[in-house]
């Protein structure tokens, strides 16, 4: 005989395929009649036209034939907006980067003093990861000094918000969203201090949409090792860092402090990018430091006008420039870097013969 419990039990192991939480927990179980032997089980969906019916129903049924139940049936209708208001909403709070069933690769983009290119790298390394074909996001850490909306040519637009969450805004497939979006003006002084910045990230992390599918995540930090890299440290134990470096020896010392302050936060460091190499900043800094740190250096990207003038346009140096050798350089630290991948899936295991 079924009980109410019973059912109500193994249906909270039910778990929406998109949201991968249980579905009672989230308002999409409408109800249950129990007829003898057979469940008839409503639930709400999302948004109508919801591609994962079949797949829900199968978990349905598997959650409820080991109980008993030897007709199943479900039905499909569709949330109110009120209710599906209430669901996003308590949806919040939990930084999806952190699960760890999360398939994002998290990658800091850190340098110890201002200036060497960060903003720079960050946007081509994703703007390459995208020509790679991978699902990225970037996210600008640098809440006083933002430049990543001007470098994607995205100075000016305002994300929208949808169901209380926040669309990051999209270039050529990108995911982008800064601080940068939401001040009136870029002159505007963010004079933002340690608690309303860790709540800034927060929300960045956590109220954006970024998407279940996204590979990798770009943070373009700030110089240095203030508040953001502890903020961040937190929120994401598992985020890897790239350090980027000028060739000279200050840069370099500089560089080194950051990097060993992301050792203390034990945050894995993933390699070196020496940037501006050659000519008057001569070049071997980054492989020094590289070997200071015991970790790979990427590569070495030249001091190049058509760089700069191309993050003043707006278009990516990777994009504008397919063919350029520079180019080149930039998608081999992005290919190096989408090595650093951690495995996502469990090994298959081998079912032995019975
Ligand atoms: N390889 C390069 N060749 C020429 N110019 C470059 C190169 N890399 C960066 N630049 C230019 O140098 C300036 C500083 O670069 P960027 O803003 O990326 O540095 P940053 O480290 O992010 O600076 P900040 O510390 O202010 O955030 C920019 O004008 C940029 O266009
Ligand atoms: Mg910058």
């Amino acid at each position: 005989m079924l009980t109410d419990t019973d059912v109500r039990q193994a249906l909270h192991g039910v778990i929406d395929p998109e949201i991968r939480k249980p579905i009672d927990e989230i308002g999409m179980l409408g109800g249950f009649a129990i007829d003898g032997d057979t469940v008839t089980v409503d639930i709400l969906l999302t948004v109508p036209g919801c591609p994962h019916t079949d797949e829900i129903t199968a978990r349905v049924r598997a959650a409820l034939e080991p109980i008993g139940a030897t007709s199943v049936e479900v039905r499909f209708g569709e949330m109110e907006p009120e209710q599906r208001a209430q669901m996003a909403s308590g949806l919040q709070k939990e930084m999806p980067f952190r699960r760890p069933d999360s398939r994002t690769t998290v990658i800091g983009v850190s340098s110890g003093k201002g200036g060497v290119g960060k903003s720079t790298v960050t946007t081509n390394i994703a703007a390459a990861l995208n020509t790679l074909g991978h699902r990225v996001g970037v996210l600008d850490a640098d809440i006083w000094g933002f430049s990543i909306p001007r470098m994607f040519g995205l100075r000016g637009r305002r994300p929208v918000a949808f169901d209380g969450m926040i669309m990051p805004l999209d270039r050529n497939g990108v995911k982008v969203i800064s601080i940068g979006f939401f001040l009136p003006s870029e002159e505007e002084a963010v004079v933002w201090r340690g608690p309303m910045l860790h709540k800034a990230l927060e929300q960045f992390l956590t109220d954006v949409y970024w998407g279940d599918d996204l590979e990798y995540l770009l943070i373009d930090l700030p110089p240095g090792t203030g508040d953001v890299s502890l903020s961040l440290a937190t929120f994401l134990p598992n985020m890897g860092m790239l350090v980027v470096t000028t060739p000279q020896p200050v840069a370099q010392k500089v560089a080194e402090r950051a990097a060993n302050m992301a050792g203390k936060v034990k945050q894995r460091l993933l390699g070196v990018v020496e940037n501006m190499s050659g000519s008057v900043f001569g070049d071997g800094g980054g492989q020094e430091l590289a070997d200071v740190l015991g970790i790979p250096l990427l590569g070495k990207l030249p001091l190049a006008g058509e760089i700069r003038e191309s993050s003043d346009a707006g278009e990516p140096f990777v994009w504008s420039h397919p063919d350029d050798p520079t180019t080149a350089v930039y998608m081999d630290v992005a290919r190096k870097l989408a090595e650093f991948r951690p495995r996502r899936r469990l090994p298959v295991m081998e079912i032995g013969s019975r």
